[in-house]
């Protein structure tokens, strides 16, 4: 992945994430009713973050805010661990084979401040591609074949399960690989197996993925 798109993935993530995740902290205590969900594509900020250019031959030009908020908005599905194969519960694959597509981020049911926090997390693992999708750097093929586990050299959890992605079911009986969630490239697996959300210095994660 060039540095260019990693760099527009960022101010992406930095403007559309992370600005409402900070500001819905901040409300605290914070009945839903009152809550004030910030303006997230201002014309004049995205402005005022663009550094003068080496060359103006081609200059990046943002999407408007009236198509910013045409767009529709993407459904978060609920999403399940990948195991490593052998560390994988007896069953466990058919299981989701069998369950219905189901929303796992509904901000009508979010009430308190934790419902908030907790859903952020669910933003933070959503995924933006699926195996079939040019850009998924991860599919099924993959993450049920040992082979790549120790080609990549994934680290795992205690538990034996790859935490960059997670398994998602958007039709029953099609179980698919999330790709490009925040957590794919800013998770860690510490020496202890634990997992962590990492940002800075992150590219000992980038090298598995792009290995
Ligand atoms: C394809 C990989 C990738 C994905 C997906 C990704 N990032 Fe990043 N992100 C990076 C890289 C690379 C950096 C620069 C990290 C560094 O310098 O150590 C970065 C930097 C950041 C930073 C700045 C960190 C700092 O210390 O200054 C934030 C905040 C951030 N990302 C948030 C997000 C959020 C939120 C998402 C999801 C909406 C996301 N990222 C998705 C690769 C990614």
């Amino acid at each position: 992945m060039t540095t260019q798109r990693l760099t527009a993935v960022t101010l992406f993530l930095l403007t559309g994430i992370c600005v409402p995740l900070a500001v819905s902290r901040a409300q605290k205590p914070d009945p839903a009713s009152s809550r004030v969900v910030p303006s997230t594509w201002d014309e004049e900020a995205l402005r005022s973050v663009a550094l003068p250019l080496a060359s103006t031959g081609a200059p990046p030009e943002h999407i408007s805010r009236d198509y910013y908020y045409r767009m529709p908005v993407r459904p978060i599905y609920k999403s399940y661990p990948i195991y490593a194969p052998g560390r994988e519960p007896a069953g466990y694959f058919d299981h989701l084979t069998q369950l219905e597509p189901a929303i796992a981020f509904d901000p009508a049911t979010l009430k308190t401040e934790a419902d908030w926090t907790a859903a952020g997390e669910l933003a933070f693992d959503a995924p933006i591609a699926y195996d079939a999708d040019p850009i998924a750097l991860v599919k099924l093929s993959a993450v049920r074949n040992s082979t790549w586990y120790r080609r990549v050299g994934v680290p795992l959890t205690n538990d034996g399960v790859m935490p960059y992605a997670r398994y998602v079911i958007r039709t029953k009986g099609t179980v698919e690989v999330g790709n490009l969630a925040c957590g794919m490239c800013h998770t860690r697996v510490m020496a202890d197996g634990s997992v962590i959300c990492a940002t800075g210095h992150i590219l000992d994660t980038l090298a598995w993925i792009l290995a």
